[in-house]
């Protein structure tokens, strides 16, 4: 069963009396282990498609179901539960708290959701994307790939089952780029989480499971690999 699961999406947005139409019939089913890079020019609706996909945001018609159920269903208390088990979100600027280290912002996640063990966990967090050691640190004293790990290892500090990321490279040179995505394959790959990733960059739309080109706002075509 696709864990994540998008079925005639259609999302609108009022803006200056208008109506923007951002998401049109978008269908697609994402399975765990899945690494899905989504694709299209600037306004295409990636963004949109990432919140849809990670209870941010909800269609306007048709269904967004994660494990089956639909997002929509939820009451407000219930979708922030399901936010906090269930998804992980990689933001392109990082997104860190900067008062705080980088052991406490990779800890932040499991206290808010109670979790038992958070140092520890927020440890093993940073050990998955080869952090050990920069705990203490801030993150001005990170370099933007290093930004960009802990952020991962925030979004995973859960071990979410879905995990989205909007254009995660998009503010790193070339190299720095590349590891990124490497660790994104490798930890889809060993945690088995379905991992959609917005991108601009070709090289990292190839290393994919599964490509989807958004056109105004519809899917113009899939490749699977
Ligand atoms: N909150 C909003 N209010 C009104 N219109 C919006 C809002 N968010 C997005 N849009 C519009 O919806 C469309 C899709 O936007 P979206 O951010 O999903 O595109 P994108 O593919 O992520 O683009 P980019 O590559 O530039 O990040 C655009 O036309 C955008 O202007
Ligand atoms: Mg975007």
């Amino acid at each position: 069963m696709a864990i994540l699961s998008l079925q005639n999406v259609s999302k609108e947005y009022a803006s200056d009396g208008q109506s923007v139409r951002a998401l049109d019939g978008v269908t697609l089913d994402v399975a765990e282990g899945e690494f899905v890079a989504l694709v299209g020019r600037s306004g295409c609706g990636k963004s949109t498609l990432l919140h849809l996909a990670g209870a941010m945001d909800f269609p306007t018609s048709g269904a967004v179901l994660i494990e089956g159920k639909p997002t929509s269903d939820l009451n407000d208390a219930q979708q922030t539960q399901l936010r906090r088990e269930k998804i992980g979100f990689v933001f392109q600027s990082f997104q860190l708290l900067h008062t705080l280290t980088v052991q406490e912002n990779v800890e932040l996640p499991l206290l808010l959701a109670g979790s038992m063990g958070a140092r520890e966990l927020a440890q093993e967090r940073l050990h998955w994307v080869e952090l050990d050691g920069l705990g203490a640190r801030y993150p001005h004293q990170l370099s933007g790939g290093q930004m960009q790990r802990v952020a991962i290892a925030r979004a995973l500090a859960h071990s979410p089952r879905i995990l989205l990321a909007d254009e995660p490279t998009g503010n790193l040179d070339t190299t720095t780029g590349s590891v990124i995505l490497e660790l994104l394959l490798r930890l889809t790959r060993e945690r088995q989480t379905a991992t959609i990733m917005a991108t601009h960059s070709p090289e990292a739309a190839s290393v994919c499971n599964t490509l989807v080109k958004l056109r105004d706002g519809h899917v113009e075509e899939v490749t699977r690999r």
